[in-house]
């Protein structure tokens, strides 16, 4: 099997509405990112000397980054600025008493049916014509014959849907029988709830209080694709925020809206963000509301995040399932009751893909295109790099080394001398990289620095001892 992975050069095409009222992608291509990730290091098809395996991908040098950035930035505002949310780093391997009980074994599969010419299997929903049908209509056996439902690739008769359950399992221990069967979880919400009497006792939080956490999912899904946007092995970032019933529909809404404002905070352009609000009959089985996110991919309008409110559903089941009292005590009102959940489901690679194709512009510069990634000076992998105009003085290049060693204790900085001064500005405005300094001749005279701002290309010269203090006062006003 190999992992698809786009050209290595790509012709951007000008990036078109699909629809009259749709907003135009900021790529038209998804090519073109793909291309740029793989050629710049941000992301690699995983184990690609083999091959490649289908739906993972291994995040490279500037990867890596730029989702460290992405998580950091996320912690922040999720847990460190607020003080009615802590954090949580739960297993990844549960009690699979975990997932019978929070319905995952019993109802979290989706309908496929199969070819029976080429053997290739699709999610029911995703087929042209079925994707608005309800979760019943979905498996209805008569749904492929009523829908004249065909292989999408080579137009082949299609199976009854049937169910195909989404976790990955293995077995822990040396024996691999039915009682040493466990799984790999497929979203880090379920490592809260078994948490919540803990993390609530040993934080001593009253109510409302949220825990988060980030951390790998697994599933394994029909049909993985779009790059890093469906994935078999992902991260998610969660946050299940517990409040009393009477509070759930008001908090809901303010996690919605504080959801879209984290986005639009970090640069992602208005225009292609939208709420979509679950119909009643799509809603997942723990939901009595969800609204999603969503962002204009290259591919369509889909789910970037999704807001949901779960109910007591998981604390009831799980403090029945456990014989665990579940319940929180108000001493001011003297009630006892099972809090009810609110959650913001993020995706830890959806999001900085997102970060990362709404960034992506292309200009003409004197006749020349020059790519540039506007990612939020926060989020890009590097902040600043270092140039030195002439390689051959080795003044200069050591005044280089002096001014990104100062600036590493704080912040990424890099030192480049491989190219032209030309190339080496083309090269950082395709990384995102907000900050170029060069230090030329005249640095060694008058002590002073040239800094290139990357969006707008203007330079401003800095005494060399105020250079530490221009990157961080704009990195710090930056967000
Ligand atoms: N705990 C609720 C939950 O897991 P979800 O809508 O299934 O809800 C939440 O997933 C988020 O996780 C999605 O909005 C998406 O960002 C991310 N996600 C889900 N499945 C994914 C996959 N296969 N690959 C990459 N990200 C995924």
């Amino acid at each position: 099997m190999r992992a698809t992975i786009g050209a290595m050069t790509s012709t951007p095409q000008a990036a078109v509405a699909h629809e009259a009222d749709d907003v135009a992608p900021a790529v038209a291509n998804l090519e073109t990112i793909v291309s740029l990730a793989k050629r710049r290091g941000f992301v690699f098809p995983s184990s690609e000397i083999y091959g490649g395996i289908n739906a993972v991908w291994d995040y490279g040098p500037l990867g890596v980054e730029l989702k460290n950035n992405v998580k950091r930035a996320w912690w922040k505002a999720m847990v460190q600025e607020r003080d009615d949310i802590v954090g949580l780093d739960a297993g990844i391997l549960m009690a699979p008493q975990v997932w019978v009980t929070s319905g995952h074994v019993a109802e979290f599969s989706d309908p496929m049916v199969e070819c029976s010419t080429d053997r290739r299997r699709f999610r029911v929903d995703e087929l042209p014509g079925a994707e608005d049908l309800s979760p019943a209509e979905l498996m209805d056996p008569g749904i492929v014959a009523r829908l004249g439902l065909k292989c999408p690739v080579d137009g082949g008769p299609l199976s009854a849907p049937r169910r195909f359950n989404l976790m990955f399992q293995t077995w822990m221990g040396p024996v691999q029988d039915d009682a040493s069967l466990i799984y790999l979880r497929p979203e880090t919400a379920q490592g809260i709830y078994v948490n919540f009497k803990n993390v609530r006792e040993t934080s001593r939080k009253k109510l409302p209080f949220g825990i988060a956490q980030i951390g790998k999912a697994f599933r394994n899904e029909i049909s993985p694709g779009n790059f890093v946007f469906r994935m078999r092995e992902f991260e998610q970032m969660e946050m299940q925020y517990f409040v009393h019933p009477a509070a759930a529909a008001e908090q809901f809404e303010a996690w919605r809206d504080r959801r879209m404002a984290w986005y639009e905070g970090y640069g992602v352009s208005k225009s292609r963000l939208r709420f979509r609000e679950h119909r009643a009959a799509e809603l997942a089985h723990y939901a009595k509301r969800a609204v999603d996110v969503e962002y204009r991919f290259p591919f369509g309008w889909k789910e970037l995040e999704g807001i949901h409110s779960r109910g007591d559903f998981d604390l009831s089941r799980h403090a029945a399932a456990s014989g665990e009292n579940l319940e929180y005590f108000d001493p001011a009102t003297e009630e006892h009751y099972i809090p009810w959940i609110v959650e913001t489901s993020a995706g830890g690679d959806r999001a900085p893909f997102t970060f990362l194709i709404d960034a992506y512009r292309e200009e003409e510069v004197r006749g020349e295109t020059r790519v540039v990634l506007a990612l939020h000076p926060q989020l890009a992998p590097y902040k600043v790099a270092v140039l030195p105009l002439l390689k051959k003085r080795p003044e200069i290049v050591e005044l280089c080394h002096r001014i990104k060693s100062d600036l590493q204790r704080d912040i990424m900085a890099v030192y480049d001398d491989t190219a032209s001064i030309g190339k080496l500005y083309r090269r950082q405005d395709e990384i995102g990289t907000p900050w170029c300094i060069t230090v030329d001749v005249e640095s060694l005279e008058d002590g002073a620095v040239t800094i290139r701002d990357r969006d707008t290309m203007t330079q401003e010269r800095v005494p060399r001892e105020g250079v530490r203090r221009f990157i961080m006062d704009r990195l710090s006003g930056a967000g």
